[in-house]
């Protein structure tokens, strides 16, 4: 049993848990982060926290070429489908399903999820993933600071990946709260250094993690993986 989380850079994932290809808001075309060839990527789950263009991606080419099964919000959901997608699950916020790569529930988000075309996306999601071999993971994805973490928290984080970019998410003071109402075992920042207006110096906010709460810091590079232990 394991789940390896592979960052892609900005705000992307692809996931390996217990065996399933899981990715998560792919945004390959256009990431400055990386330099994958979305044609080569495998899915067999893509998950979409919200509307967003450097979210939802790359994910309706890939969603065509290997019929992975999309997860996302109702509204997002029902655009996939518009775009041809057939394989789909739609939730809601607060709601958790047992997929069969584990337990995946759509939690809060403060942001925004207009879709690249201007749909309407619902209501932007971050996600609790727990891995049938026990395994919890917490993608906050687009948001500012919200109490109701200390709730998620409660479940017993192994890990957290949180946005530290400022200016369209939590900024890294806000970040360092999130940490300690999770209080996880371990905490990677993402959502950073993409562009100019959310340049961050992530080495700097990790060491604060590690000085300044329990949880342990991980700096990843584009392209590295965490293996959640
Ligand atoms: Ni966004
Ligand atoms: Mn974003």
């Amino acid at each position: 049993m394991s789940f390896k989380v592979k960052w892609l850079g900005h705000a992307s994932f692809a996931m390996e848990i217990d065996g399933y290809r899981v990715l998560l808001d792919p945004f390959i075309t256009g990431n400055p982060a990386t330099d994958l060839d979305p044609d080569a990527l495998e899915a067999d789950f893509i998950l979409i926290s919200h509307g967003h263009g450097d979210h939802v991606g790359d994910a309706v080419s890939i969603a065509k070429r290997t019929k992975a099964r999309v997860i996302a919000n109702f509204e997002i959901v029902n655009w996939f489908t518009q775009q041809g997608i057939e394989n789909t699950h739609p939730q809601h916020i607060g709601g958790g399903f047992h997929h069969d790569f584990g337990y995946v529930k759509l939690t809060i988000a403060h942001h925004g999820s207009a879709l690249p075309d201007g749909s309407y996306g619902g209501n932007p999601a971050g996600f609790l993933i727990t891995s049938k071999g026990g395994k919890r993971v917490y993608f906050a994805c687009d948001t500012g600071l919200f109490y109701e973490m200390k709730f998620y928290g409660e479940e017993g984080i192994d890990a957290a990946f949180l946005p530290i970019g400022d200016n369209f998410t939590m900024g890294p003071d806000d970040a360092l709260k999130a940490v300690r109402l999770l209080e996880p075992k371990a905490v990677i920042p993402v959502h950073y250094n993409t562009w100019p207006p959310i340049e961050q110096d992530a080495a700097a906010w990790v060491k604060r993690v590690n000085e300044e709460t329990s949880a342990k810091g991980v700096l990843l590079k584009p392209g590295e993986t965490y293996e959640v232990e």
